[in-house]
């Protein structure tokens, strides 16, 4: 498969760098092709403004970073974020990059969309037990996936939130091989 692998992250050394990063080289290794994206290197603006606000749905209506991040997204069969759970949700960075690329008549409504997988990796500093305790996870899980990946038409999606991530070395270790093992098992 042809996958974008969308990293959002201030630093590249992070956990989240190393995930993304054992992310690309588990499904690399099993032969898929991944192009790797991320997104504060690349200084992508994140704001919606006038000129990218719902069209009519053609790509050409669209400012031209809008028009390329939509092109760089469809020319994969498959999108992979990773990123931290900020505010139990995504970086505004990452946000920004749905708002503006995942647009009306390009991910969504009259779509011509190429993606048939999808996966979110985010990085929670919480354990499991306290997730579970307010239901954060079903949160998530519906405004991520439901709300963005099943919204628009993804036919194949999976969340994993990777919790704990203060939790020393083991527990990091833990997460860098359990990304590998889903790359090499995309
Ligand atoms: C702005 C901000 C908001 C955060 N919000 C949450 C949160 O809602 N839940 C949580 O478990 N951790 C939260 N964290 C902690 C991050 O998830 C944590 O730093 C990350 O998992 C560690 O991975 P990293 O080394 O790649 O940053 C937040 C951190 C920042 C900087």
């Amino acid at each position: 498969m042809n996958i974008l692998l969308v990293f959002c992250h201030p630093r590249n050394e992070s956990l989240s760098g190393e995930v993304a990063r054992a992310f690309q080289h588990g499904a690399t290794e099993a032969g898929h092709n991944v192009e790797f994206v991320d997104l504060y290197h690349e200084n992508f603006d994140p704001v919606l403004r006038t000129e990218d606000m719902y069209k009519d749905g053609n790509l050409s209506d669209y400012s031209q970073e809008v028009q390329s991040e939509f092109k760089r997204l469809n020319r994969n069969d498959a999108v992979v974020m990773v990123f931290p759970l900020w505010w139990w949700s995504m970086p505004a960075m990452l946000k920004g990059w749905i708002d503006r690329v995942w647009n009306y008549g390009l991910t969504h409504g009259p779509a011509k969309h190429n993606i048939k997988k999808s996966l979110i990796i985010t990085l929670a500093a919480v354990t499991k037990s306290q997730l579970a305790k307010r239901d954060y996870s079903t949160a998530i899980q519906i405004c991520l996936e439901t709300g963005i990946l099943d919204y628009n038409n993804i036919p194949d999606t999976k969340l994993v939130i990777m919790d704990d991530t203060s939790g020393g070395i083991e527990k990091c270790e833990e997460h860098i091989s359990e990304s590998f093992r889903m790359g090499s098992q995309f």
